[in-house]
């Protein structure tokens, strides 16, 4: 099965063909307008779609080194995202699937953020078994997820309020990085004291995550000591950068060790664009190696929006006969 994979949710235009599950080429067209902002303009985001999305597709099915005609299946980011930029994908998609008359499967965005870790360089990569944990961390969404099957996914808990990728993002932004601040928060942390500094950490039930008192916190913490000394962000950048990650990783793993020992799974996965965090991929690593449990950690270019594993995903529904009707509308937030 060769599958045309298409995400378009937010601000990176991204195309990919694989066959059944092996990568014949993943194309992605960042959107570098958003820079001077602070954050994606959603109406500049769907613009650069729109400009971005034949080239992109076009260098897909080239680098791939097939024909259109070779194309079995279309796969689409259907949700959720943002409105306009999801209605470029969604309505190329339908056009290229009418013209060339193969079937549409519609994905659910961070169902292909999970199944990310099924996109294969050959058939030798080794791929998590079923039932999995997958720790879901981006800038809109930090979940676990119980993964039974490739289209089988319980959320068990989820943020009720700002995402990890969002804390490192605003938290960055208040120390005058630039956008998106995560990486930036992560190589400064390499760098600085993760004890230096306590904030608040969440006592939230069950699986669910909040951030939004840590940024608060962080907030207050910067506000305080600013009074005293202009300077203090400057000179305390890294140990600020170092002891706000340690505060996040933490927060993550209590949860994420709660769902291993009530589910008993021995295999976890990390996704999303945060699972590119340094710490954060030694902290998951260093955790399941002491407790004999199988790690995943995703190769860095497949932690953010990719069209690569939006197409595996595409691959396991169509295998399921599921497809989509031509008139199926986007979603920016139900989920499917
Ligand atoms: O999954 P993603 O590309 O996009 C969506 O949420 O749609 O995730 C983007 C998020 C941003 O918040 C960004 O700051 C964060 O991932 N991020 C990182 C790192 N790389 C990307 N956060 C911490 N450390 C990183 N190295």
């Amino acid at each position: 099965m060769i599958i045309l994979g298409i995400e378009s949710s937010c601000d990176d235009t991204s195309a990919a063909i694989v066959k059944d599950c092996i990568l014949m080429s993943n194309v992605i067209a960042s959107q570098k307008v958003h820079e001077a902002y602070g954050g994606v303009v959603p109406e500049l985001a769907s613009r650069a779609h729109q400009q971005n999305i034949v080239p992109v597709v076009s260098e897909a099915i080239r680098q791939a080194g097939i024909e259109k005609g070779d194309i079995d299946a279309i796969a689409f980011t259907r949700g959720p995202g943002l409105p306009g930029s999801l209605h470029v994908g969604t309505s190329f998609s339908k056009g290229l699937a009418l013209a060339l008359n193969v079937p549409l499967v519609d994905v659910n965005h961070l169902h292909g953020h999970v199944l990310a870790h099924f996109i294969k360089d050959d058939e030798n990569t080794v791929v998590p078994s079923f039932p999995f944990l997958c720790l879901l961390i981006s800038g809109g969404n930090s979940q676990i997820i119980k993964v039974q099957s490739p289209t089988d996914m319980e959320i068990m808990g989820q943020t009720i309020d700002d995402a990890a990728g969002e804390a490192f993002d605003k938290c960055a932004k208040v120390m005058g990085l630039p956008y998106p601040g995560g990486p930036y928060i992560d190589e400064l942390a390499q760098h600085g004291d993760p004890k230096r500094f306590k904030f608040s950490k969440p006592h939230i039930e069950g699986y669910n995550y909040s951030f939004s008192g840590l940024k608060t916190s962080f907030l207050y913490t910067l506000r305080d000591n600013i009074k005293l000394n202009p300077n203090f962000i400057e000179e305390n950048k890294a140990d600020l950068a170092a002891s706000l990650q340690h505060t996040i990783i933490d927060t993550l793993m209590d949860k994420l060790d709660k769902a291993v020992k009530a589910t008993g799974i021995k295999t976890v996965a990390i996704s999303g664009g945060v699972s590119a965090n340094s710490g954060v991929r030694a902290a998951v690593q260093h955790y399941c190696d002491r407790r004999n449990i199988t790690a995943f950690i995703p190769k860095r270019s497949f932690t953010t929006d990719n069209a690569a594993m939006i197409a595996v995903a595409g691959y396991f529904k169509y295998l399921n006969g599921d497809t989509c009707d031509i008139t199926a509308p986007p979603f920016a937030r139900v989920v499917i």
